[in-house]
């Protein structure tokens, strides 16, 4: 069965098995099958997150888990729970809506709320683990389900243990958030506070991040592209330094005990900016982002990276680390990507 239209680049490989899990019961029934028959089991909710560069073995689940449903509680706090099927930004557009106050800076990231603490998505200032009360998740080798609380999952930038020493063995089925009925918006990000018309409102921060991510981000509609494809990297304080006297204009922020660059802007001053190379590129608007014009396989796209990551350790002495998950993994080990 092709994967073309479960992931976002739009690559043409093939998974040996393909099924829909719609329920918590379905995606039992799935797991006891590859269980029996030895089969692996990697599940993709919205493929935004994943570079598939091979044919996937095994069993593929697509994760259309559905449900959303919302407790007030004592206080100022709303918790709201979301199957991990759901599509992530309207579950954003139904938190506005309700104006609860927590991930309005997280507005349309694409994939699905089960896919969202993999990565420990983050946009703009906020990322989920600043709101993940809990993650439910399945065993995918005894079937039990259960919560896991925030502060165990190993949250930190664009990871957690599901990319780590939980992968393979847990698949997340649903998600808790910690809303506020009175909150406070985050507008420290790089111009957002700049760029808001008058007094900033919950609805007014979500249009602003709407409104920029359109202009920055391509649709995955439109041209196939997995967001941004490389971490910002984290150098020592003596190698920013070092950057910083050659290259005055490095963007960078102070992160943990070091410093985190801008890894957009190491790439378009190396120049990749808005090249094209056999059929896949780098965005003319985001150098962080690769896109894929018209390739149905992933080897060109895997070239540019290679090049990419050559041409920038050679200029700054800094290795890019790739964002999104490859598939397949190793051929027995079980996965959930975004
Ligand atoms: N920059 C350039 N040239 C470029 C791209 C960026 O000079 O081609 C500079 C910008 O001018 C800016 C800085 O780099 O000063 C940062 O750029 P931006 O605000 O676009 O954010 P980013 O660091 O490139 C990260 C996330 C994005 C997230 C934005 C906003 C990662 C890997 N990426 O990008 O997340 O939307 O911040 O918070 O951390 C994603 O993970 O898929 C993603 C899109």
């Amino acid at each position: 069965v092709s994967l073309a239209k479960y992931n976002t680049f739009r690559f043409d490989y093939l998974a040996e098995f393909l099924a829909t899990a719609t329920d918590l019961e379905s995606l039992k029934a799935l797991l006891a099958w590859a269980k029996h028959f030895k089969q692996p089991i990697t599940m993709i909710g919205g493929g935004s997150n994943v570079l598939i560069a091979a044919d996937v073995p095994g069993l593929v689940i697509i994760n259309r888990l559905t449900g959303i449903s919302a407790r007030e509680q004592a206080g100022n706090q709303v918790s709201l729970t979301v199957a991990s099927g759901e599509n992530w930004h309207q579950v954003v557009e139904h938190a506005v809506t309700q104006h609860w106050f927590g991930i309005e800076n997280l507005a349309l990231i694409p994939g699905t709320a089960g896919a969202a603490p993999v990565q420990n998505i983050g946009a703009y200032g906020v990322e989920i683990k600043d709101v993940i009360a809990r993650v439910q998740v399945i065993n995918t080798t005894t079937g039990d389900v259960y919560w896991i609380t925030g502060h165990d999952c190993g949250f930190a930038y664009r990871d957690s243990h599901f990319k780590g020493v939980w992968k393979g063995s847990l698949l997340i089925t649903a998600i808790e958030l910690s809303l506020k009925k009175q909150g406070v918006l985050q507008l420290n990000y790089g111009g957002l506070s700049e760029r808001i018309e008058g007094i900033p409102s919950l609805e007014s921060v979500f249009n602003l991040v709407c409104q920029v991510r359109s202009e920055k981000l391509p649709d995955p509609l439109a041209i196939g592209n997995a967001g941004s494809f490389f971490k910002n990297p984290i150098v020592d304080q003596k190698h920013h330094d070092a950057l910083k006297a050659q290259y005055p204009s490095l963007v960078s922020f102070p992160f943990e005990a070091g410093y985190k660059l801008a890894a957009g802007w190491l790439i378009d001053q190396a120049g990749w900016k808005g090249k094209v190379f056999q059929g896949v590129g780098v965005y003319d608007k985001q150098a962080l982002v690769l896109v894929n014009y018209s390739e149905s396989l992933a080897d060109s796209l895997l070239d540019l990276e290679a090049q990419i990551k050559l041409s920038v350790n050679d200029k700054y002495g800094v290795l890019l680390e790739r964002e999104p998950v490859q598939l397949p993994q190793s051929a027995y080990s079980s996965v959930e990507v975004g």
